[in-house]
């Protein structure tokens, strides 16, 4: 798989696609390997390394394989066997501290609207038992607020993290009659 920007290369066809998307990657902090082939990084922004002051984390930049909208993505149903969805989770806030240049902001007028549109896309290029990984930090919103939202229930989640804000929740594309 080539290394591009250019969406309409992915328009029509799953070939080539590796099994796992990070639908909003950012800066692949969560990977253990963030080149790790397995995955199709995608976000909906480039950012070189040094764009902005960040301490904690200088090489910090965003280099997707592919440019997306997570609302409206490329790719053809039933894709991928593994999606990992980690969307901004911030309403509120400078749109130039370190937080939100690194992780991105809502709009505070559509954001449920935006969340919910971008799980139906991680549902749809998702293949028939393949897992979805939601993440969410409850700084601003509550996860049940966008949990109910969601067409499917979770599998299961827990709240991790230091203020015990971030839960982590697994969901199973299992077809119906499944
Ligand atoms: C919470 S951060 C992801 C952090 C990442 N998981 C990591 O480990 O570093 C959310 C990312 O969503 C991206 N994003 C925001 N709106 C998007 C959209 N409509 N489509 C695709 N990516 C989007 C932001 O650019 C940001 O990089």
């Amino acid at each position: 798989m080539e290394n591009t920007n250019d969406v309409s290369e992915h328009s029509a066809s799953t070939d080539g696609y590796p099994p796992i998307l990070d639908a909003c990657c950012g800066g692949r902090m969560f990977w253990w390997d963030k080149q790790n082939p397995l995955a199709y990084y995608a976000d909906n922004r480039e950012v070189e390394k040094g764009a902005f002051k960040n301490n904690w984390n200088p090489g910090w930049c965003v280099k997707p394989d592919g440019i997306h909208d997570f609302r409206n993505m490329p790719y053809d149903d039933k894709t991928f066997k593994l999606v990992v969805f980690d969307p901004p989770h911030l309403t509120s806030g400078s749109e130039k501290s370190v937080i939100n240049t690194n992780y991105g902001l809502l709009n505070k007028e559509t954001w449920k609207v935006d969340i919910v549109a971008g799980f139906a896309e991680c549902w749809r290029v998702l293949d028939d038992y393949g897992v979805l990984i939601f993440k969410w930090n409850e700084a601003n919103i509550k996860a049940k607020e966008l949990l109910r939202e969601f067409p499917v229930e979770p599998l299961f989640g827990d709240f991790t993290g230091k203020t015990g804000k971030t839960i982590w929740v697994t969901f199973m594309k299992v077809p119906s009659g499944g």
